[in-house]
């Protein structure tokens, strides 16, 4: 096997940070290719909290490499942060590599997503983290106003952040609609960066290299997803989007190494659906159910803390997001919140106009009018926490995994009922990961 890809099929916290750290123990190298501190991905190793927004899912694993490549936007004090916080537990953080060519978010990205947060559509807000993601992505591919993590460590630094400043400050004034913006100050900015850039760079590669040399020698490598496909900018509820490409279709303009090199594709389920921020959200639920889930879920942000939204699931959207990403196999997570409701539902078509219909619509207003047509199944009374054996999940349950896994027209590989590492089952063409439970 020469490499695996994991993917969220929803709007993201599909838990994908809890099977990377899983499936590292089979692979040499983890390469995040996407997003930045937008992303929270929690790591629990029992009675150890670990939530990384930049730094891979498998730093806790000292024989694994890390790799955070060209796709990934960077934001130096919050990764120190993250190594720093890494290293007062322990972790050595010695087995991470930053791509010369990822981009770097700079205080004039924090002050354009605030300034800029509402889409075109109706005014309503996209609801970002607030992380300066969408600016950074914009000037990466502007190219005027970029500065890459290279840039950062090499000289002519100060020239760039005093030539940036000087069009930014004017830029991000009338933006500001009549409010205060307090001008940046560019000698400032390139003192802390210069800090920033004396501790980053014992990490910089060029990571392009690095990773078609370890393809080349005959090394496994996992590339670790961020965000969700529904929140891919192409491909996803656009404007209600992130900035990169978060579907499977990203995994190698980001990291670099052919789509080919990953062979299997796992796409990252929830029993049910969430998503932060605004936009179309065809099965959210808005009464007692939804907070019920929210409760047993603990379903709040990882990155800003913001209750998420959350509904039930949607077999439309994730079979478009499955074959859109190339999913092989599913990954169905957090199957140990749903125990104790009466009955849950499945959306199984959409009703557009009078019209029922089951491909996933591309524009938003399609998206803000279809009505989720549901399929109703019994559900369970036990907690399922405990189970370790698919024969031993209630019949209701595995009914619930069998039509979902017909509805998605995918194999589920991998089914999660708790946080922890050894709250885990694999099967199926997925079975030979058992034994990387601890
Ligand atoms: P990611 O962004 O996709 O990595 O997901 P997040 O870390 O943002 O959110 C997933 C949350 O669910 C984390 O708090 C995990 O510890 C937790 N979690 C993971 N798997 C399960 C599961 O099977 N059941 C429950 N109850 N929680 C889980
Ligand atoms: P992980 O990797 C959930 C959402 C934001 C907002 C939209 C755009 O933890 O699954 P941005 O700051 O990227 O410009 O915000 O995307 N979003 C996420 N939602 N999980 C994430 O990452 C997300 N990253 C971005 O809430 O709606
Ligand atoms: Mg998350």
């Amino acid at each position: 096997m020469s490499g695996t890809c994991i993917i969220g099929l929803q709007w993201g916290d599909e838990a994908k940070g809890k099977l990377v750290d899983l499936l590292t123990q089979k692979h040499d190298i983890v390469a995040r290719f996407l997003g930045g501190a937008n992303a929270g991905h929690t790591v629990v190793d029992g009675d150890n909290v670990y939530k990384l927004h930049h730094i891979p899912s498998g730093i806790l694993r000292p024989e694994v490499m890390n790799v955070v490549t060209a796709g990934v936007v960077i934001n130096p004090p919050v990764i120190l942060e993250e190594i720093d916080g890494l290293k007062s537990r322990g972790i050595p953080v010695k087995n991470m590599l930053l791509s010369d060519r990822a981009h770097i978010i700079f205080p004039w990205h924090f002050a354009e997503d605030r300034a800029m947060n509402q889409s075109t559509n109706d005014g309503e807000d996209i609801g970002t983290t607030l992380r300066g993601i969408g600016p950074c992505y914009r000037d990466k591919v502007g190219r005027s106003f970029a500065i890459r993590l290279g840039d950062l460590v090499r000289p002519g630094l100060k020239e760039k952040i005093e030539m940036i400043v000087e069009v930014k400050n004017r830029t991000i004034q009338s933006l500001m609609n009549g409010g205060t913006f307090e001008p940046l100050d560019a000698q400032k900015i390139f003192e802390e960066y210069s800090v920033y850039a004396d501790r980053l760079k014992e990490y910089v590669v060029d990571s392009t290299d690095y990773l078609l040399n370890a393809v080349d020698e005959g090394k496994s490598i996992l590339f670790e997803g961020a965000q969700g496909a529904l929140l891919d900018v192409d491909h996803g509820t656009y404007p209600f989007v992130t900035s990169s490409n978060s579907s499977g279709v990203g995994a190698a303009a980001g990291s670099g190494v052919p789509a080919k090199v990953a062979d299997t594709l796992i796409g990252v389920i929830k029993a049910y659906s969430t998503r932060v921020g605004g936009g179309p959200f065809q099965t959210e639920l808005f009464d007692e159910t939804g907070e019920k889930i929210r409760k047993r879920g603990h379903e709040f942000g990882t990155t800003t803390g913001r209750p998420r939204r959350c509904g039930w699931f949607d077999a439309v959207a994730v079979r478009y997001t499955a074959r859109l990403s190339g999913a092989d196999v599913l990954s169905l997570m957090m199957l140990d919140v749903l125990s104790t409701f009466d009955e849950l539902k499945i959306c199984v078509a959409y009703d557009l106009n009078g019209e029922r219909i089951t491909h996933f619509p591309s524009h938003v207003d399609d998206l803000r009018n279809i009505k989720p047509i549901y399929e109703t199944l019994p559900g369970w009374e036990e907690e399922i926490t405990e189970v370790r054996s698919l024969e031993d999940l209630p019949q209701n349950a595995r009914n619930y995994l069998d039509r979902i896994s017909e509805l998605v027209g995918k194999e589920i590989g991998v089914v999660s009922v708790g946080p922890d590492r050894k709250q885990t089952m694999f099967t199926g063409s997925l079975a030979h990961f058992s034994d990387v439970n601890p």
